[in-house]
C-alpha cells in the first residue's frame, strides 16, 4: 500500500494561526496569571521573559527545522537524522527521543483535556445562569462540587477529547487548519473586548505596577524553575505539537521569523491574559493569589458583582479558554496520530479514534484523582512522588521531566549531531551574526541551562 501523501500547509499565516493556537491555551489564561500571583508578578514575569528569548526562540527555531527539514512526523523525523550520523548508542538515544516527542503530547492531554472540560462546564454554566447570585464562599464550593463529581468530570473529558479526535481525524486541512481559522480571530476579539473591557473599569495601573515591577528580592531558583516550566509549557516546547506543525510547512517559510512570530504572540497573549484579569480583581477587591482556582472560583465571583453584564463576560471569559483549549489540544494529538497514519497502512481517522480511546482510558484515571482516586499514589515510595496523585505524577513526569529533557536533548541533537551545513541552510540565515548566535545558544547554552534547571526539579 502506499504511503499517505503528506500535507503542506495552505499558506504560511494558516501555520501561524496553528502553532499560535498550540501555543495559547490553558497555560496562558489559566495558569499564567495565577502562577505570576503566586510569585509574586513582576520578578516571574521579567525571568519568564528572559526565558522565553534565551530558550524559548532557539528551541522553537530547532523544532521547527527537524520537522520541516524531514517533513516526517517527530519519530520518523530524528530517525532520519539519526541514522545519518553518530555511533549505535546515540542512534538508540535519539530513537527514544522520538517516543518521547509522541508521548509526552499524549501523557499531557490526558489532563489538559480534564481542564479543557472544566471551561466547557463554566462556559455552559454561565451561560444558563448557574453562577447568578453567587452568595459568600458559594464559588468555591461550586468549583469543588465539579471537581467531587466522577460523572460530571468524566462527561466533560469525554466531550473534550471528542471534540479533538473529530477534528484531528479529519485532517491537516478540513480539521486543523479550518478549526484554527475560526477559533484564532474569535479568541482574539473575545481577549481584546476582555482586556479593554477591565483595563477602563478595573485597576489598570496597579496590575500594570504588579506584573512589570520586579521585587529582585523575589528571584529565588525556584522561580527560575516555575519559570522555565510555565515557558515551555507555555509554548508548547518538548513535545511533538511544534515539530510536527513544522512538518507542513514548505521551504520557502523562514523559519527563524515563525518562531520570533509564535514566541511573541504567545507571550503576549499570556501578559493580556493577566490584563484582562487583575484589573478587575484588584478592583473588587478579592484574593488576586488564588492559585488554581482564580479563574475558577475567583471571576465567578467578579462577575457575579458586576451585575447583568458579568454573565455576558462569564460567558464570553470561558469561550475564551475553552477555544484556546481546543486549539491545543489539536496540537497535542496531532505528533501521535501523525506519526501512527505515516505508512498509510492505517486510515488517520481510525488512528486518530484509537488514540482517542487510550487518552480517555488513562483520562479516567485522571479525573478520579480528583474525588474517588485522590488517596491513591502510584508512586508515593519514591521521595520525588510523594503526596503526588495519578494525575500528579502523570503531569509531573510529561510536563517537568520529560518536556524539559527532550528540550535540552533536542538541542543537543541539533547543535551536535545535525551537520552545521544542514542547520545552515534551514535556518535561511546565512552565516550571518545571528545565526552563530542561535547555534550558539542551542549547542552550549540551552542544554546547560535546562540541564541545570533539570538537575535542581528532579535530582
Ligand atoms: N501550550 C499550550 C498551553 O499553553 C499547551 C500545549 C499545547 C502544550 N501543546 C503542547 C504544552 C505541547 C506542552 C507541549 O496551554
Amino acid at each position: 500500500m502506499q504511503a499517505a501523501k503528506h500535507e503542506h500547509w495552505s499558506s504560511s499565516f494558516t501555520f501561524f494561526l496553528a502553532a499560535v493556537g498550540s501555543a495559547v491555551g490553558l497555560g496562558n489564561i489559566w495558569r499564567f496569571p495565577y502562577v505570576v500571583a503566586e510569585n509574586g508578578g513582576g520578578a516571574f514575569v521579567l525571568i519568564y521573559l528572559a526565558i522565553v528569548i534565551v530558550f524559548g526562540i532557539p528551541l522553537l527555531m530547532s523544532e521547527l527545522m527537524i520537522g520541516r527539514s524531514t517533513q516526517k512526523p517527530p519519530l520518523s523525523a530524528i530517525q532520519s537524522f539519526g541514522q545519518t550520523s553518530g555511533t549505535s548508542s546515540a542512534q538508540k538515544l535519539w530513537h527514544a527521543l522520538g517516543w518521547s516527542y509522541l508521548l509526552v503530547p499524549m501523557g499531557i492531554l490526558t489532563f489538559y483535556s480534564v481542564v479543557a472540560g472544566w471551561t466547557l462546564d463554566y462556559a455552559l454554566g454561565m451561560g444558563i445562569g448557574t453562577f447568578n447570585d453567587l452568595k459568600e464562599g458559594e464559588s468555591a464550593e461550586m468549583f469543588q462540587d465539579l471537581l467531587r463529581s466522577p460523572v460530571k468530570l468524566i462527561f466533560w473529558m469525554t466531550l473534550s477529547i471528542g471534540i479533538t479526535v473529530a477534528i484531528v481525524a479529519r485532517g491537516l486541512k478540513s480539521g486543523l487548519e479550518k478549526t484554527v481559522k475560526i477559533l484564532m480571530p474569535a479568541l482574539f476579539v473575545i481577549l481584546i473586548i476582555l482586556v479593554l473591557y477591565a483595563s477602563i473599569t478595573g485597576d489598570f495601573a496597579r496590575s500594570f505596577a504588579f506584573m512589570f515591577e520586579p521585587d529582585f528580592s523575589k528571584i529565588t531558583p525556584k522561580l527560575v524553575l516555575m519559570a522555565a516550566g510555565q515557558a515551555f509549557f507555555s509554548l508548547s516546547l518538548g513535545s511533538g505539537a511544534i515539530m510536527v506543525y513544522g512538518s507542513y510547512l514548505t521551504r520557502d517559510i523562514s523559519i527563524p521569523k515563525m518562531a520570533v512570530g509564535v514566541a511573541f504572540a504567545d507571550t503576549a497573549v499570556a501578559l493580556l491574559a493577566g490584563f484582562a484579569i487583575f484589573p478587575i480583581v484588584f478592583a473588587f477587591g478579592v484574593d488576586h493569589a488564588a492559585g488554581p482556582g482564580l479563574v475558577f472560583v475567583t471571576l465567578p465571583i467578579v462577575f457575579n458583582d458586576m451585575g447583568g453584564i458579568g454573565q455576558v463576560f462569564g460567558v464570553l471569559f470561558f469561550l475564551l479558554l475553552a477555544f484556546a483549549a481546543i486549539t491545543s489540544t489539536i496540537s497535542l494529538l496531532e505528533p501521535m496520530v501523525a506519526q501512527l497514519s505515516e505508512s498509510g497502512r492505517i486510515k488517520r481517522a481510525r488512528v486518530a479514534i484509537y488514540c482517542g480511546a487510550v487518552l480517555w482510558s488513562v483520562g479516567i484515571f485522571v479525573a478520579l484523582s480528583n474525588n474517588i482516586l485522590r488517596d491513591v499514589h502510584p508512586l508515593g515510595f519514591l521521595p520525588l512522588f510523594e503526596g503526588k496523585t495519578i494525575e500528579g505524577v502523570i503531569e509531573f513526569l510529561a510536563a517537568n521531566v520529560f518536556m524539559l529533557l527532550n528540550g535540552m536533548l533536542v538541542s543537543i541533537f541539533v547543535g551536535w549531531s545535525i551537520k552545521r551545513t544542514i542547520t545552515l541552510e534551514e535556518m535561511g540565515l546565512g552565516d550571518s551574526i545571528l545565526f552563530k548566535l542561535w547555534f550558539m545558544l542551542v549547542r552550549f547554552v540551552v542544554p546547560l541551562g535546562v540541564g541545570f534547571i533539570f538537575y535542581d526539579v528532579v535530582l
